[in-house]
């Protein structure tokens, strides 16, 4: 018999709060169109992308995500000491040690939280807002800031006209705490690494620079590339297209409810075309208003959901209390779906 005493969480976990960062430049397509091949209609029909935001230099991962944390735990209404778990998803935060959530945690004020990175591409939201249901509930902490947050122009190729058009960078985050209803649904998510190449950096930190350079990709003007995310385009599409919108209905099923009990779709914002084929398949009615936020902020990666899910609700959009599906999906591939309370 086991002598270890049970965990004593809470019963159930719900979003309190959300906070969105976007960088102050704005970068309309037409500076895109500088360094590739293609237009501002082929972008825009193609990808529904118009314009971007793109870090300044003082824009960092850590300093986006402490914006963004602080509108997140204004709007829950908990102070920062209450925190106990900081949780943040980055694929493009350069440096690899220490975990860049314990620095975002002493800054905002947290006193010794758990915090840690994790990476899970563009589920990387709904991976950490997984976890963060599961440390409250289990009872190691009360109240988890989850961060979604991306610099993605640094891992950008803008001489490739297959991604040049469509990374942007931010931020968005939320306060995840005890409730005594369930307001965060059961998470339908995997990974399929068989199709790891579909998504991928170009060169490996360790071959970059100290590879063969014969054997590296070089720019226009002969040197060596920054490493950037390289993707099958269209493989990546057709997998979006099909198999995600069954993983959003598993996740409506799991929560126990129909299309029809729906308020908001929230889906990763990768592509117009792919929210579009989404909202048909799942056949989801009129009322249902559905996050576009794409055409100004392009694919900010882990802080795609919890900015467009800021958005809404900042437009009047979405309204606190509204029932929304989000789901997440992207390099590994990976995914996470699951149906929220909106805070
Ligand atoms: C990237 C993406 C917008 C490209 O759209 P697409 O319709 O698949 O485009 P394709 O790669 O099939 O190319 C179609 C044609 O446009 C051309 N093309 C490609 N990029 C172009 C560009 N930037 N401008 C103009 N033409 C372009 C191609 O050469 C091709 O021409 P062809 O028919 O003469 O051969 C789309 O594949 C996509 O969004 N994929 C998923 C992205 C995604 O979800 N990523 C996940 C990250 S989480």
């Amino acid at each position: 018999m086991s002598k270890i005493k049970p965990s004593k969480g809470a019963p159930y976990a719900r979003i309190l709060g959300v906070g969105g960062y976007r960088p102050t430049r704005v970068v309309p397509n037409e500076v895109i169109l500088e360094r590739i091949d293609s237009s501002d209609e082929w972008i825009r029909s193609r990808s529904g992308i118009a314009t971007r935001h793109w870090a300044g230099d003082e824009e960092s991962v850590a300093m986006m995500s402490i914006e963004a944390a602080g509108k997140a735990i204004a709007d829950s209404g908990i102070s920062p000491e209450q925190i106990g778990g900081v949780i943040v998803s980055t694929v493009s935060h350069f440096k690899q040690t220490p975990a860049v959530a314990t620095e975002i945690a002493h800054r905002i004020g947290a006193v010794k939280p758990a915090a840690f990175d994790i990476s899970a591409g563009c589920a990387g939201f709904g991976y950490g807002l997984t976890l963060a249901k599961g440390m409250i509930v289990e009872g190691s902490a009360e109240y988890v800031l989850v961060i979604g947050v991306e610099r993605l122009s640094d891992l950008t190729d803008l001489e490739d006209r297959a991604t040049a058009f469509l990374f942007g960078d931010g931020a968005g985050a939320v306060v995840v705490g005890p409730s005594d209803e369930p307001h965060i649904g059961p998470t339908v998510w995997g990974s399929e690494g068989d199709k790891s190449e579909t998504i991928k950096q170009t060169v490996a930190w360790d071959q970059w620079r100290v590879g063969d350079v014969s054997e590296l990709p070089l720019d226009s003007k002969g040197e060596v590339k920054f490493p950037a995310i390289t993707q099958e385009g269209q493989a990546v599409f057709r997998w979006a297209v099909f198999e995600m919108a069954k993983v959003a209905q598993q996740a409506l099923d799991a929560a126990g409810i129909s299309a029809q009990d729906l308020d908001v779709f929230i889906p990763h914002q990768a592509n117009m075309r792919i929210i579009d084929s989404m909202v048909k398949t799942l056949k989801l009615p009129e009322h249902v208003t559905v996050a576009r936020d794409i055409e100004t902020t392009g694919n900010t990666s882990a802080a795609s959901i919890p900015l467009a899910m800021e958005r809404l609700l900042a437009t009047g959009q979405a309204k606190s209390g509204d029932t929304a599906l989000v789901i997440g999906f992207g390099a590994g591939l990976v995914y996470a779906a699951t149906v929220v309370t909106l805070p």
